[in-house]
């Protein structure tokens, strides 16, 4: 039987410490991330991942020294604009999440582009999120009645967030979508996250038993009949 596709989340960390163990400057890892990005989404349809959402770009990554924003920002730009046609013929629906009014012009030319070109694409939507803030989006919509609405059109849950580089905290990442998130946590520095890894942390994720706050499928039937006409509050004080 064919599983329902997921929503994958990931926070693509720790670029900036595969350079330094390398003696590369920073922007050098975030150069070969853009690279390993490539490489998932490329493998994501074959893992039935249905949604891929990426941490490119948060609203926190403005306080980096200007130097680092500034080639994050023009590499993503690069990437929208190189990336678009390879995308849209892998029938890769791409779309940005997060704040727009303080990109540079470029990079929202070609976010634009990339957006326009892959719009009619459904092998897999890949929403890559820069300028993001969940915090700010959840603030955001709770003021606001149209925000609102288009908060809650775009809040998809996540199933799996992965997150590479050894921490393990959510960094202000889709904080509403992953209530009940599978998290996976590796200590790969992003540059080094193989198509091999997703597909483990794929196979974690199935092999865990979600149960969305219920009880477990199988707990009325090891519970003897006779337990069952306990009431639930004795059972647990037992
Ligand atoms: C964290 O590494 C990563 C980011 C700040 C954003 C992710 C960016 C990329 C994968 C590259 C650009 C992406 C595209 C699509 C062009 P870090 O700098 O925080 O690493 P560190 O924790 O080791 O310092």
């Amino acid at each position: 039987m064919r599983q329902s596709s997921i929503h994958t989340a990931i926070i693509m960390d720790g670029n900036g410490r595969w350079a330094a163990q390398r003696g590369l400057p920073r922007l050098e890892g975030h150069r070969v991330g853009a690279e390993t990005l490539r490489h998932i989404v490329e493998v994501a349809p074959r893992l039935n991942i249905g949604v891929l959402t990426v941490y490119a770009f948060s609203s926190d990554n403005w306080n980096r020294p200007k130097e680092e924003v500034d080639a994050l920002l023009f590499l993503l730009a690069c990437y929208f604009e190189k990336e678009s046609v390879r995308l849209r013929d892998a029938g890769v629906r791409t779309t940005v999440i997060g704040r727009r009014d303080r990109l540079p012009p470029a990079l929202l030319a070609a976010i634009d582009l990339a957006e326009t070109r892959t719009e009619h694409c459904a092998r897999l939507h890949f929403r890559l999120a820069v300028d993001y803030s969940a915090r700010a989006s959840i603030l955001q919509a709770a003021g606001d009645d149209q925000l609102r609405s288009a908060f809650f059109n775009d809040a998809i849950p996540v199933d799996l967030l992965i997150r590479t580089g050894g921490e393990q905290r959510l960094s202000d990442f889709l904080l509403w979508e992953s209530a009940y998130a599978e998290l996976v946590f590796t200590k790969r520095m992003w540059p080094d996250f193989t198509p091999t890894d997703l597909r483990a942390a794929v196979a974690e994720f199935h092999r865990r038993d979600r149960r969305f706050g219920a009880v477990p499928q199988t707990f009325t039937e090891v519970v003897p009949e006779s337990e069952l006409a306990a009431s639930s509050s004795e059972r647990w004080l037992r």
